[in-house]
């Protein structure tokens, strides 16, 4: 089977409600990245980083997988499919699609802030994480999340998948977040490239099919023109 690599952001959450950082309205207008996404801001208020990340959960619990996650989980039976999604949501995981890596974390987990950094699932009875909340160890709890200025440490493994892509596909991220943006460099050459946006994204490749639409109907445009 060829292997079908995608890659993901807001913009395939969108259609389930979720909403995007920078687009009109998105998250970054409401927030700043500076208050509630940095290691500086958990250090300075964790109270307020906390109860941000525990709305972005409380909002996860209310939307579903579109038809857009949906379509990627059934292409599983024609390609071998590696989804590396930047989002923290877990709506690949609720549509089935089996080979999921987050590069930015997950929102349904939390992370020890000592030593071991050991994760833990979120239990979705109980979403809200607060300061208190601490590891096995004792340690303070904090959100399973890759804030700015810290390593993306699954980059690595993404890199090689990215590697071995027979058809590289993007969906609905602006392509501004390094070093998840710089994934298009390492898709091999003469490999078919295809972008699913229903905005501009400006995306540096010789063989891209633009797409400009939104995830749902991207992606059943898109099966049509690779399942054919
Ligand atoms: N379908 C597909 N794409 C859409 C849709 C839709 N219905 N609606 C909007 N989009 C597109 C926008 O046009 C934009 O290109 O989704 C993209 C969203 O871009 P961003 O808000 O910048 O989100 P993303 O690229 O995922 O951000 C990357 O930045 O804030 C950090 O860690 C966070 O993972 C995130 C990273």
């Amino acid at each position: 089977m060829k292997k079908l690599v995608v890659l993901t952001g807001a913009g395939m959450s969108a259609e389930s409600g979720i909403s995007t950082f920078r687009d009109a309205g998105g998250l970054w207008e409401q927030h700043r990245i500076e208050d509630v996404a940095t290691p500086e801001a958990f250090r300075k208020n964790p109270e307020l980083v906390l109860r941000f990340y525990n709305e972005r959960r409380k909002q996860l619990l209310t939307v579903q997988p579109n038809y857009g996650h949906k379509g990627l989980e059934k292409l599983e039976k024609y390609f071998d499919v590696q989804i590396i999604t930047q989002n923290v949501d877990n709506l690949h995981e609720q549509a089935g699609s089996s080979n999921i890596l987050h590069l930015h974390g997950e929102l349904m987990k939390v992370r020890s802030t000592g030593q071991g950094a050991e994760v833990y699932n979120i239990d979705p009875r109980n979403i809200d994480i607060i300061v208190g909340d601490k590891c096995t160890k004792g340690y303070q709890l904090r959100p399973h999340i890759v804030w700015f200025g810290e390593a993306v440490p699954e980059i690595e493994t993404a890199i090689d998948i990215v590697k071995q892509a027979d058809i590289f596909v993007i969906i609905g991220t602006s392509m501004q977040v390094y070093p998840a943006a710089g994934l298009i460099n390492y898709v091999p050459k003469g490999v078919p490239v295809y972008l699913i946006d229903p905005n501009e994204v400006s995306v540096n490749s010789p063989n891209i099919t633009v797409l400009k639409k939104g995830a749902i109907e991207g992606v059943k445009e898109l099966t049509n023109l690779i399942c054919k």
